[in-house]
């Protein structure tokens, strides 16, 4: 059976990806390597553990041994680890640089001496920077604006020159902004959802007009499946839904859904180098065969009956876990205070 390695496969997307691709192929095995940062969570991968074409090795990508054992046998590898939340990099970057930029280094060298037959690497439309009006393509320039976006850029630019140095046969995805079960109660859609269902408000940065495009976790499985089996070598492939929104219209769905007001919005202090527009073309990978399966609509609704119906999974992060709320306290003192 052929083996993938998979990183960062107890955070969101990756957790999300595991579930997917082990429904959707059965002559597959998993590995897991995943150092459970304050953002990999076991829970996230609790129906999946007692599969038997899964295993999970608890390891950094900056540690050669660990990534050298994690990819015995490996015929490709998925790279999904990474430190991913834009307002920490903001606070400190040296994590964002070791895991995103040196690990990724430490995964393509393994990966070119065992000679994988895939590497795909997952980035982020955040690389190509902002947009007010348009789309970036592939071949749009990289203009990152985050601590955070420029480690991906980074990576996604060394990926590039292992394919080109040394043949490695890497593709890479960059994808909208994600939602869907399981992500990090930080992110601003489970973090908005969480704090209603605690009856808390929710801080919306600067006018509340920056957009985004969002795509359901689920639809983002299923084109990174595509580009690992069909993606050409050497080549970038944008993932995108084509639904975009600002904020303030995304925080008035989620209002709405949990029966609140506008009372409930905190105008606070805009995010330093805050990205106004992210949009991207996603007409590659839609010649590929791929479009998104779930409506917004659809898919916003079951995120938040998710979070709603699993209240301990986000519980324990938000009551129990030092590192959620050191970030909090030290991201509210230093930056989020309201105007
Ligand atoms: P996440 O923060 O939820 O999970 C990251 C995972 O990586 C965690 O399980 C963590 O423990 C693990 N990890 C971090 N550092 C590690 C290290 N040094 N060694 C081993 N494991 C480590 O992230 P996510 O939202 O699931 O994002 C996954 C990937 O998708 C990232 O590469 C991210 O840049 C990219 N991406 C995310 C989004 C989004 O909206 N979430 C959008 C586009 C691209
Ligand atoms: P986020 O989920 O952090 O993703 P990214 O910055 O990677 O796009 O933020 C999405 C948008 O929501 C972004 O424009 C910043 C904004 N935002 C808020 O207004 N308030 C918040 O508390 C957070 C976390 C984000």
């Amino acid at each position: 059976m052929p083996k993938i390695l998979i990183t960062g496969g107890a955070g969101f997307i990756g957790s999300n990806f595991i579930r997917y691709f082990l429904k959707t192929h059965n002559d597959v095995e998993l590995v897991c390597l995943d150092s459970l940062t304050y953002a990999g969570n076991l829970a996230n991968l609790d129906d999946i553990m007692t599969d038997s074409r899964f295993s999970f090795v608890r390891g950094d990508i900056c540690d050669p041994q660990a990534v050298a054992e994690a990819m015995k046998d490996c015929e490709g590898v998925i790279h999904f680890a990474a430190e991913t939340h834009v307002d920490r990099s903001i606070l400190d970057a040296d994590a964002f640089l070791k895991t995103n930029v040196l690990g990724t280094y430490n995964l393509l060298l393994e990966a070119d001496r065992k000679k994988i037959k895939r590497f795909l690497h997952i980035s982020t439309d955040e690389v190509y920077g902002s947009i007010e009006e348009g789309y970036f393509t592939e071949n749009s320039p990289i203009d990152p604006s985050s601590p955070y976006s420029s480690s991906k850029a980074s990576s996604d630019l060394l990926a590039i020159s292992f394919f080109r140095t040394y043949g490695l046969p890497v593709v890479i995805t960059r994808t909208c902004n994600n939602y869907g079960p399981y992500q990090y109660p930080e992110k601003v859609i489970p973090f908005f959802i969480t704090n209603l269902l605690e009856g808390k408000k929710v801080p919306l940065y600067g006018d509340g007009k920056n957009v985004r495009e969002w795509i359901y976790a689920e639809d983002n499985c299923r084109a990174i499946d595509l580009v690992y089996h069909k993606g050409t070598e050497g080549e970038v492939y944008n993932i995108g839904s084509g639904h975009e929104l600002e904020n303030i219209k995304l925080t008035e769905i989620i209002l709405k859904a949990l029966g609140a007001d506008e009372s409930h919005i905190e105008y606070v202090k805009d995010r330093p180098g805050h990205d106004r527009r992210y949009a991207i073309d996603s007409s590659k990978i839609k010649n590929l065969g791929w479009s998104p399966r779930f409506s917004f609509d659809e898919a916003i609704s079951n995120t938040i009956e998710w979070y709603k119906n699993n209240r301990p999974w986000w519980e324990n992060i938000r009551l129990k876990k030092a590192e959620y709320r050191k970030f909090m306290d030290e991201y509210y003192s230093k930056l989020r205070k309201s105007e």
